[in-house]
């Protein structure tokens, strides 16, 4: 049998196993495909779920130094939606019958930001009599504001790790208070301990990442029992620290390329989690999140932010759907989900099966 074919018969991988595949190009890329493929049809069946994703502000007081609309960009353009047209986006979700929503926005950790979410948890559960699942992407808080917002209806939680190593963590952060590694991984682990659904993730392709930091960043999914995964290209952004490094970068289509292989590593490592087809891939090829729900992927997330905001929340160059409206990039994702060969799990929450065997895992230990 040749090394691949061994490989992939494997129970448990191994960091250089998970190298070596991620390194594979031509047929072996599409052998590795094939067995992802293979593993979300046994595990999850055809299907894809949708998440109407709200990007309700952009104002952020952190300096990630990839990031677009990182504290120090003076040139984005700031905006924060009202709770009745959050509601309205919300209302729309529920309505099309989405099943469920993500909230997401740069960091803040004060008070009136707690509070503000903290109602919109409660109004978005009443307006769709506890029906939409709801999602939140609000980064760094202390344990008892998770608390809060969990037990205000909110199930799900994703914080991207970003980069697992913590000698790359630091070289795209900033070393100072506001961005800790540590900090990340505990609020990783609080969110665990409250009971979310605990979603995770990182960019591939950064300036100064390796395979072997790659292979690291699926390790510590697996290690650390995560639930949901989002992983997306990196793609530069002129008005960021990194900007400066981007003769370091792999050309865009292997970036694309290399975040599918670990796409379909991770389905390999992990059946049962949800992973996330992330909107950077469509910065890159206009199928691109396609081709990843073919190759593992089960979750895609339309953009139901109001359009005049969209343009404004621009992580990267080059990011889809910011001129069309929530009807169009419905539309249009549903034609592109049935391309792919899936149906969409209509009114359903999608939630993460790993969670469930998770917790009656965790059930068994204490009795
Ligand atoms: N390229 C790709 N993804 C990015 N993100 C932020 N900046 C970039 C970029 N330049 C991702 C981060 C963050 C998510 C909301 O967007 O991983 O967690
Ligand atoms: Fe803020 Fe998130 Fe951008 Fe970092 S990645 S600057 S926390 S919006
Ligand atoms: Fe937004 Fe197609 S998904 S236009």
């Amino acid at each position: 049998m040749n090394k691949l074919q061994d490989i992939l018969n494997k129970k448990e991988l191994q960091k250089e196993d998970i190298i070596f595949l991620l390194e594979q190009k031509g047929e072996n890329q599409k052998q590795i495909f094939r067995k992802s493929q293979e593993i979300k049809e046994k595990y999850l069946g055809k299907v894809s779920y949708f998440r109407g994703l709200i990007e309700f502000s952009n104002v952020c007081y952190k300096n990630c130094l990839y990031c677009g609309i990182r504290a120090g960009n003076k040139n984005a353009n700031r905006y924060t939606i009202g709770e009745k047209n959050i509601l309205k986006a919300a209302q729309f979700a529920y309505d099309n019958n989405f099943g469920s929503i993500v909230l997401q926005s740069g960091e803040r950790e004060d008070q009136e930001f707690i509070d503000f979410v903290d109602q919109l948890l409660q109004k978005i559960k009443k307006l769709s009599k506890g029906k939409l699942g709801i999602t939140i992407s609000l980064g760094e808080q202390k344990p008892e504001v998770y608390k809060r917002w969990f037990e205000s209806g909110t199930h799900r939680y994703l914080l991207r790790i970003e980069a697992s190593n913590e000698d790359l963590y630091y070289k795209i952060h900033p070393q100072n208070n506001k961005h800790n590694y540590q900090r990340r991984r505990n609020c990783l682990q609080s969110l665990q301990n409250i009971g979310y659904q605990t979603g995770t993730g990182g960019m591939v392709g950064l300036p100064f990442q390796t395979y072997e930091h790659l292979a690291e960043d699926l390790l510590f999914y697996r290690d650390f029992d995560i639930d949901m995964v989002g992983m997306g290209p990196y793609i530069e952004h002129k008005d960021t620290p990194l900007w400066k490094h981007r003769h370091l970068l792999m050309p865009l289509e292997k970036r694309f390329s290399l975040t599918l292989n670990m796409i379909a590593v991770l389905r390999i490592m992990m059946p049962d989690i949800n992973i996330a087809a992330a909107t950077a891939l469509q910065a890159i090829d206009p199928v691109g999140r396609e081709r990843a729900l073919k190759i593992g992927a089960n979750v895609i997330m339309p953009n139901i932010t109001p359009t005049i905001n969209r343009k404004d929340y621009l992580l990267y160059q080059n990011k889809p759907c910011t001129d069309e409206g929530a009807d169009e990039c419905v539309n249009c994702l549903e034609a592109r989900i049935s391309l792919a060969g899936d149906e969409i799990g209509y009114g359903q929450w999608g939630d993460s099966k790993h969670y469930y065997k998770r917790r009656n895992m965790e059930k068994i230990k204490e009795n």
